[in-house]
């Protein structure tokens, strides 16, 4: 299918549609068989009328399809809209399309300004904005979930954990890198460092799931990290924090991690992995640096390699590795400076 100019200014208007169906539910609805627009509309309780062109919207671009006789079902796309799909993208597209679709909305003024689009929108940066707003918060913790799920799956399978006792994962959410790690290595401990109330929920949600290995061997701590980070850790992992902020910010973060790996016992050497897109080494992301005009705060760049080898130098760390991986990320290794 050619795609004018026009379908493509109307990309939002397919956005919201998603946005819609992610938030209903829809695709879990469908996970039970086909459904008409009537049972699809009393099962989400909304308007059959209404929810019948968000429904043809989707099925022409391929999320959601319907049978021979015209009942929607699910479609290889909106498989991952489903919350139980091991590949869940459900709260990614509500993110997307709610408090980053928002944001878009003040592009041209950060374009006018130099400064992030959230911030023109709402006057706050992104987390001084989700401290305010918990439902959006839970929606976006939940979304770094599903993009956390498939590196913690990898990075489990492959990094040597053999000489690590305590991993402590800064700015990590609410540790799902950390639940893939501990659950592949029963030997290890891990410490999730992230703000005070996304600890609190992480805390919560932990205690709920009644896994008692993981609630003895998996730590919430509350910390600012551009002030402090806890001391103890053999491996220190910084996976997605660093895009979200500009250089002289990173640095400060490198920095209370790099003060925190001195503070060790000096038996162990720790090694700090930083996760995060280098230029160079991830080039497959067009998008990377509106992304980070949306949601970073002002002077949020992408980093090349010789950036994050001077923050690093900045912070008392050096690069020792840099490698690759997939998708869109690499994985920065550091030790702490002589
Ligand atoms: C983009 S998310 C990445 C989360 C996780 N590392 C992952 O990859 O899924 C950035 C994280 O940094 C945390 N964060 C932001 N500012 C922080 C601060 N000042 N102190 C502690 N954590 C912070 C956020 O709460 C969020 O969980």
């Amino acid at each position: 299918m050619d795609v004018s100019l026009v379908d493509l200014a109307l990309g939002s208007w397919i956005s919201a549609a998603i946005g819609v169906a992610a938030r209903l539910g829809v695709a879990d609805v469908l996970e039970e068989g086909p459904a008409t627009s009537a049972e699809l509309a009393k099962a989400v309780g909304v308007q059959p009328d209404s929810i019948t062109p968000v429904m043809k919207a989707l099925v022409m671009v391929g999320v959601f399809a319907q049978d021979e006789e015209g009942r929607y079902t699910n479609s290889p796309l909106s498989e991952q809209l489903r919350t139980r799909h091991p590949q869940s993208m459900r709260h990614m597209c509500m993110l997307l399309t709610g408090l980053y679709a928002q944001g878009c909305g003040a592009l041209l003024e950060a374009v006018q300004t130099g400064q992030g689009a959230l911030n023109a929108r709402f006057g706050v940066g992104l987390y001084e904005y989700l401290e305010q707003d918990p439902e959006t918060a839970r929606i976006f913790d939940r979304a770094m979930q599903e993009a956390a799920r498939p590196v913690a799956a990898m990075v489990a399978e492959h990094y040597p954990f053999e000489n690590v006792r305590t991993v402590i994962d800064v700015g990590g959410g609410n540790g799902e890198l950390l639940k893939g790690i501990l659950a592949a290595h029963p030997h290890l401990k891990g410490i999730c460092v992230d703000r005070e109330d996304t600890c609190r929920r992480a805390e919560a949600a932990l205690r709920e799931s009644g896994d008692e290995d993981l609630v003895e061997r998996l730590t919430f701590r509350p910390a600012d990290i551009f002030e402090e980070c806890p001391g103890g850790g053999d491996l220190y992992i910084l996976k997605n924090v660093l895009h979200d902020w500009s250089s002289e910010s990173a640095v400060r973060i490198l920095s209370s991690i790099s003060a925190a790996m001195r503070a060790g016992d000096g038996e162990r050497t720790p090694t700090l992995v930083v996760m995060d897109p280098v230029r160079e080494h991830d080039p497959g992301a067009p998008l990377r640096p509106l992304i980070k005009m949306v949601i970073g705060e002002k002077n949020t760049r992408e980093r090349s390699e010789a950036d994050i080898r001077r923050e690093a130098a900045e912070a008392g760390l050096q690069v020792v590795s840099i490698t690759p991986l997939p998708p869109d990320l690499s994985a920065v290794a550091c030790t702490l400076a002589p």
